[in-house]
């Protein structure tokens, strides 16, 4: 017997950063955007806890206790006295240390797995403040389709959206380390008054009306001159998507993944195919969204 959980990437349609806080972290004013790209997490009885990947970046992935997946499991099961023996095999589509939010989408896949494996039945709730401990994205990645993320992200608003957005999603030939983005980030901004971070009003009109215009006037990323000043590069992926006729480009969250807006699906195609014959990255994928949080598919 075994199950298997789908779970999104997203994409930070705002990312709105505060100064560091005592504890290290940033307060945020994240909105998140679940799109369709996804990995399938399946957890089986096993005699140990461990973890296997497939997929073009497995070779990435750590199979150790610091896999999100297995850190799950491990809480899942802490909480309920069990042992977490459990193969957890993750078939991964989302890019690996991407600003996509893999790693959490595993976190959380595995999670709900071995909720449903073990018949644990937790809480909604439950799950989420175990999500909440694994890491900031992680909530989100359970809940998926819009949501405004404060605190350090973990503190989720459900928003409305309106309609589905076309993306194109360029993957660059290294990853980024979100902690060494937000020091990035603390370095830029030194000696300098940092704003409390705000959700931005146009931003959410636009995501409610389904309107990619108004969206594509009113994206913006605080940890964008971050990754870019630590992957240069990345400025001539944003500069082809440009040309390639994309309503608007950004970072993805901590990046590496840079993230470009279309008006429709058609549309995403043509950007698609110019952005993987500028020579500017690994590779490309379309996705839309707003796409569903983690799900069980199987078992
Ligand atoms: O929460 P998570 O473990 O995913 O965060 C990874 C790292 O990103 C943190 O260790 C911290 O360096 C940085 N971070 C932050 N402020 C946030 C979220 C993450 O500084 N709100």
């Amino acid at each position: 017997m075994s199950v298997t959980v789908r779970v999104p990437a997203k994409v930070n349609v705002q990312l709105a950063v505060g100064a560091a806080r005592p504890d290290g972290f940033h307060d945020l004013a994240n909105v998140f955007l679940a799109v369709g790209l996804y990995d399938e997490v399946t957890v089986t009885p096993a005699d140990t806890l461990r973890v296997t990947c497939a997929g073009p970046d497995a070779d990435q992935v750590p199979l150790d206790r610091t896999n999100l997946a297995a850190r799950a499991a491990e809480a899942l099961a802490g909480r309920y006295g069990r042992e977490a023996a459990v193969h957890i095999h993750i078939a991964k589509d989302i890019p690996v240390a991407g600003g996509m939010a893999g790693g959490s989408a595993d976190g959380a896949g595995a999670l709900l797995a071995c909720d449903a494996l073990w018949g644990t039945d937790a809480s909604r709730e439950e799950l989420l403040d175990i999500c909440a401990e694994l890491g900031s994205d992680v909530p989100f990645s359970l809940v998926g389709g819009a949501a405004l993320g404060t605190g350090r992200g973990e503190k989720l608003t459900p928003l409305e959206v309106g309609g589905s957005f076309h993306w194109v999603f360029a993957m660059a030939v290294r990853g980024l380390s979100t902690p060494a983005v937000f020091r990035e980030f603390d370095r830029l901004v030194e000696g300098l008054d940092v704003p409390e971070p705000v959700a931005s009003q146009p931003l959410l009109d636009a995501l409610a009306k389904g309107d990619p215009d108004a969206l594509a006037a009113a994206v913006s990323n605080d940890l964008q001159p971050a990754a870019l000043s630590l992957f240069p590069e990345l400025a001539d992926t944003l500069a082809a998507g440009r040309e390639a006729g994309a309503l608007a480009m950004l970072v993805s969250g901590s990046g590496p993944t840079t993230a470009f807006l279309t008006p429709d699906a058609e549309s995403a195609q043509a950007v698609a195919t110019a952005l993987r014959t500028s020579g500017t990255c690994r590779s490309v994928r379309v996705a839309a969204g707003p796409a569903p949080g983690a799900t069980v598919i199987d078992g």
